[in-house]
């Protein structure tokens, strides 16, 4: 059984084939998002993903925005009309095999979660995505990044990928610490984890002992889950 497992992020698209053990049966491919990102051109290039990766079995697909049965609601950091789109049907159409879609960020926490308790994810990449889970059941969707946060600003305005690279990583580090020390007495994780693209920017030694930083490999490796 060989799962191909996309990745799609706001900077870009990769993708893996992995077998049952999680192992990978290819060479990870990524390949930049298309700007505009319209569901047509970021199809496509998922599909390029595809076939530069060879066979497989099923699909898994991460979506950086609300899926709810492989149906997209939104997605903040694309562009054009994605309200509606039947991501999971339209992969399966394309590329002939059975696909799951669901949010990023909680097919990331899929790959490195002890489903033990509660534990929270939060992906620091071109968005701020969130995944919450109990005893390793997730609570999807859950949109944490667009929560107000500091005035008028949300969480994912004050440490997005944008933000980080005009404040610089000193002051971005110690905004994602106003982050942290805001969520943990809310949500009483047993613990976090922190993913996405910008988390080895990180230093675990700026952080308290129950936030894990972890790889933005998760993505791939949570689809297998998924
Ligand atoms: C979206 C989330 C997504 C996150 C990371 C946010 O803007 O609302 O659904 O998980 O970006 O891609």
């Amino acid at each position: 059984m060989r799962t191909l497992c996309i990745d799609i992020g706001g900077t870009a698209i990769k993708g893996n084939v992995l077998d049952l053990a999680g192992a990978p049966l290819a060479e990870r491919v990524r390949i930049e998002t298309p700007r505009p990102a319209v569901p047509a051109d970021v199809l496509a290039t998922a599909v390029e993903v595809a076939r530069r990766l060879g066979e497989f079995d099923r699909i898994s697909c991460g979506f950086p925005g609300v899926v709810e049965g492989g149906v997209v609601h939104t997605a903040p950091n694309l562009d054009g009309d994605w309200a509606g789109y039947k991501l999971a049907a339209d992969l399966e159409l394309r590329l002939g095999k059975p696909c799951r879609a669901a949010n990023d960020a909680d097919v990331h926490g899929l790959a490195v979660i002890e489903s033990k308790g509660v534990e929270l994810v939060l992906t620091l990449g071109t968005g701020m995505g969130s995944g919450l889970y109990t005893d390793g059941r997730c609570v999807w969707n859950l949109e944490l990044g667009h929560h107000p946060f500091n005035g008028d600003e949300t969480y994912e305005d004050r440490v997005d990928d944008a933000v980080r690279k005009k404040i610089g990583n000193k002051k971005w580090r110690r905004r994602v610490r106003a982050v942290v020390d805001q969520l943990a007495p809310i949500f009483n994780y047993r613990r976090l984890y922190l993913g996405g693209g910008n988390s080895a920017r990180l230093d675990p030694a700026d952080l308290p002992e129950n936030v894990t930083i972890v790889d933005n490999r998760a993505g791939i490796a949570g689809g297998l889950k998924l």
